[in-house]
């Protein structure tokens, strides 16, 4: 299992465990070919991994998102997307290689995530959790709004973070 670190968006990490990542960067998308690699692993992910319906991943609002990587030198290990409605961020699409799992990758896109919505002048960032992850948000310092429900065959929750 991972070190724990503290994340600083835009940082590079260096770990210091047994897990095959050695150091990675978190930022946003730079090239139509890092914008492919998210969107194949966003596919491999929900799609294959979790049975979300290709037409339900793929919704037609990536043109208008910004979309964060952690990438190593050679390879895209996670992703998310952010969508901005009015002083509202959006977040949505977060998805992380198989074998990259559980070394803080997640955390970090959050911690950009924050950033990024910060730097737009955003009050308030909304997520729709799965139930199962939802200590990754409640560690980052969402708050869960409401019932849990059922969206692409899958339970989750609804949370939010307000924007200092
Ligand atoms: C959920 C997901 C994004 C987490 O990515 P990650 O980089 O492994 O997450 P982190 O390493 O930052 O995890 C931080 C904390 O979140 C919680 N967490 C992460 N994955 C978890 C899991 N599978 N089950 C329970 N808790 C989990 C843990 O508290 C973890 O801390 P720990 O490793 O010290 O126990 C990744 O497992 C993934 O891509 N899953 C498939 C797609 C998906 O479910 N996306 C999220 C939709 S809401």
């Amino acid at each position: 299992m991972c070190g724990r670190r503290t994340c600083a968006p835009g940082k590079t990490y260096v770990k210091l465990s047994l897990m095959p990542v050695a150091s990675y960067q978190v930022r946003r998308a730079t090239s139509a070919d890092e914008m492919a690699a998210a969107v194949a692993l966003r596919h491999e992910v929900f799609c294959r991994e979790q049975g979300v319906p290709e037409w339900e991943e793929l919704d037609g609002r990536d043109h208008e998102g910004i979309h964060l990587v952690a990438v190593t030198d050679q390879e895209l290990l996670g992703t998310c997307r952010l969508l901005r409605v009015g002083k509202t961020i959006q977040f949505s699409r977060l998805a992380v290689r198989s074998d990259a799992r559980r070394q803080g990758i997640a955390t970090a896109l959050l911690a950009l995530a924050e950033d990024e919505a910060r730097a737009l002048g955003a009050r308030r960032l909304v997520l729709h959790a799965q139930t199962y992850a939802l200590k990754l948000y409640e560690n980052a310092g969402y708050r869960a709004r409401g019932r849990v429900f059922v969206e692409a065959g899958i339970e989750h929750q609804a949370m939010d973070k307000t924007v200092d």
